[in-house]
């Protein structure tokens, strides 16, 4: 199967075959990751350049190393220290990039849906790296990936997704991606974080971690995004670790063999405790490395064969 979109948006809009080709084509990926020498020439004479409206470690330090790991060309702007200060609009930034010779622009953007009114400015290929509380595809991607890699599947899987569901846009991706894959998606956080609508993106909706988190094979733990505090939709920092903040006692409902999964940041001993982010189940470390892999991939499809074909060679 041949990839032919011109963008990564969303999970919304990608198939369950197009979800499959992405993962299928990040495990050679993976494996470049492993050689002593990581660069192919694949995406050599290619140009991405990262613009994070908003902070990241992961997702950007990710994309720039899978674009170099490829052979293509990388620039970065520092949205702080960029002519944005000066007034400058998104739509004059991407086209100032564009004629700069950029071939792909991964941004990320505190509006919901930035990424989508790019795409339509720009000739350059646009990757999400996460729209406001929208969609962050890509880490859904690596989410996917990192399960399918230790379960060996996502049908039939049963995942649950445990926190701050209203603003997530983790949250999203997940739940458009793993439904398209044949999983059971379940959401679990307190009332005043649930979107009212969730239930019809196809997710089970729980309030109570007795509940949801009942053999389920999968728990995806998002951080609690402490700026919320402020605006009291929970009572406190400690209720909330009591209620929702994934221990040892709540693992144990889940199944013997259940994997743990979070994001990234967490914030440590709130939404995930100490010995749960550092125990057994958990495989956020290996999220991280997969998301290079992943994000390799995704270069890959959107800017095509090179001269040197790592799937091939
Ligand atoms: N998970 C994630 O998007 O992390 P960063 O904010 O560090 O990119």
């Amino acid at each position: 199967m041949d990839f032919k979109r011109k963008d990564i948006l969303g999970l919304q809009d990608l198939s369950a075959e197009e979800i499959e080709l992405i993962l299928d084509t990040a495990e050679p990926m993976k494996e470049i990751l492993g050689r002593e020498l990581k660069k192919v020439p694949t995406l050599r004479g290619h140009s991405v350049v990262t613009l994070f409206y908003e902070p990241s470690t992961r997702t950007r330090t990710s994309f720039e190393l899978a674009a170099k790991y490829l052979g293509a060309d990388t620039a970065s702007i520092a949205v702080a220290t960029s002519s944005v200060q000066k007034g400058e609009s998104l739509r004059d930034t991407a086209k100032t990039i564009e004629m700069m010779g950029i071939d792909v622009i991964i941004i990320r953007h505190a509006a919901a849906g930035a990424p989508h009114l790019l795409s339509r400015y720009v000739k350059a290929r646009v990757i999400n790296a996460g729209d406001g509380a929208h969609e962050h595809p890509t880490q859904a991607l690596l989410d996917m990936f990192t399960i399918r890699e230790k379960k060996g599947r996502l049908s039939g899987l049963k995942v649950a997704i445990l926190g701050d569901i209203a603003h997530s846009r983790v949250a999203r991706s997940n739940i458009w991606g793993l439904t398209k894959m044949g999983a059971e998606v379940r959401v679990i956080g307190p009332p005043t974080l649930m979107p009212p609508d969730i239930h019809k993106m196809g997710a089970r909706v729980f309030y109570r971690w007795e509940d949801g988190l009942k053999d389920v094979d999968v728990i995806n733990v998002l951080r609690i995004q402490l700026e919320r505090q402020q605006k009291g939709l929970f009572p406190s920092i400690r209720e909330y670790t009591r209620l929702y903040g994934l221990d040892e006692e709540k693992l144990r409902c889940a199944k013997p063999d259940v994997l743990v999964l979070h994001p990234g940041p967490v914030n440590r001993g709130i939404e995930i405790s100490p010995e749960v982010q550092d125990g057994p189940h958990a495989v956020i470390n290996e999220q991280v490395k997969n998301g290079v892999a992943v994000r390799m991939a995704l270069l890959y499809l959107l800017m095509g064969r090179g001269e040197e074909d790592v799937l091939t060679a």
